[in-house]
């Protein structure tokens, strides 16, 4: 990732960030609705969850410029969610899901380079946690 395209998420995940609740909801509807299968992994209430999910992009994208300090945490992240049941195929839904977040709650803003710092960093992201 270019130091551009870490500057681009961080001020995107910036403008998102007080709309955590709204983009934490919209995100797991979009999910299930495109892969339920992965629904029966989550626990019914999802409240915890929401708040874990965006407490934790909001540490990687704030790090995103000094990677190499949270790959172990990363790697950590990684292992527990395949005692969770999630294999390699559930990333992309989940990829798939957080980028349409994203553009409903940027709307114009969500442009093409946005769009593409984003993917560098899930895909980043993703494979540390799936390589571990
Ligand atoms: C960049 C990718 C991801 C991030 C940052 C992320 C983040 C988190 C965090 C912070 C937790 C809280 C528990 C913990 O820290 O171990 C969690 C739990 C969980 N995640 Fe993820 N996750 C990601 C990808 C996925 C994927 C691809 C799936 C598959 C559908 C998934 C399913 C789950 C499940 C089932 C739990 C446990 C729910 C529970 O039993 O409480 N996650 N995730």
């Amino acid at each position: 990732m270019t130091p551009e395209q870490v500057k681009l998420v961080q001020d995107s995940f910036a403008k998102v960030a007080p709309i955590a609740d709204t983009a934490a909801n919209l995100f797991y509807d979009r999910l299930f609705a495109i892969a339920p299968e992965v629904r029966s992994l989550f626990p019914e209430d999802l409240t915890e969850q929401k708040k874990k999910l965006m407490q934790m992009l909001a540490t990687a994208v704030t790090n995103l410029h000094q990677v190499e300090k949270i790959i172990p945490a990363v790697q950590a992240l990684g292992k527990r969610h395949a005692g969770y049941g999630v294999t390699a195929k559930h990333y992309e839904p989940v990829g798939a899901a957080l980028l349409w977040t994203l553009e409903q709650g940027l709307g114009a803003e969500f442009t093409p380079p946005v769009k593409e710092a984003w993917t560098a960093t899930y895909t980043t992201v993703a494979g540390v946690m799936t390589a571990a």
